[in-house]
């Protein structure tokens, strides 16, 4: 299975749109529930992505499998970090590695091209240990609980842990 890695484009809405509502629709994995999947949410994190962070997305003969994206919060101070970092594979291709290949390719783009960034921010469901594992294989340090911040779709309290990972390239100087 050939896994092609390559920037998001603009051309990519139609396509993210379905894959974003495929992965809402399965309880546990991203926080935004399938109803918030709209146009509007994907247009605002490509736009802000291409303006100021990353947004890679992972394709199998030509069709968007996957999508990881992060990008600098509005204010000042926050320069030097890339925050709500998300990453989907389409359910059907999940636990093939995907996820891992789109997610190294993130991080050495950022130590390559983004030296002004020395942060990387995520959330993670607690509950969800395998991906709590993945994410610090990667290099990431959990900083946290965050006590019943979310309110899921079945009204039900769960604690996400703040993720951090940090970049060993960042030279101080911001763009
Ligand atoms: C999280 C997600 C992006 C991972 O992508 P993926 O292609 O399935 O992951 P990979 O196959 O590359 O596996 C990465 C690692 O996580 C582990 N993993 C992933 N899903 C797992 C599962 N359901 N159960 C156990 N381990 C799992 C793999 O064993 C692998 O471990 P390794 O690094 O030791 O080999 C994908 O499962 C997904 O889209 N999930 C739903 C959305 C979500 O939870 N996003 C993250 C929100 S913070």
């Amino acid at each position: 299975m050939d896994v092609n890695i390559r920037h998001t484009t603009d051309q990519d809405y139609p396509a993210l749109i379905s894959l974003y509502h495929e992965v809402a629709k399965i309880s546990g994995g991203i926080i935004r529930t399938d109803r918030e999947i709209d146009f509007d949410y994907i247009s605002m994190f490509i736009e802000n992505s291409m303006k100021k962070g990353l947004s890679l997305a992972a394709e199998i003969d030509n069709r968007v499998v996957g999508e990881i994206h992060a990008y600098t919060p509005e204010l000042y101070a926050f320069r030097h970090m890339l925050s709500d970092l998300t990453i989907v594979v389409h359910p059907e291709f999940q636990n093939q590695g995907i996820g891992k290949t789109l997610f190294m390719k993130f991080l050495e783009i950022v130590q390559k091209d983004f030296l002004h960034i020395l942060r990387i921010e995520l959330y993670v469901r607690e509950e969800n240990s395998p991906i709590v594992k993945f994410y610090e294989s990667l290099g990431f340090i959990n900083e946290g609980r965050q006590k019943n911040k979310i309110l899921n779709a079945l009204n039900e309290l769960e604690t996400p842990l703040h993720m951090a990972w940090f970049n060993p390239s960042f030279n101080g100087i911001s763009n």
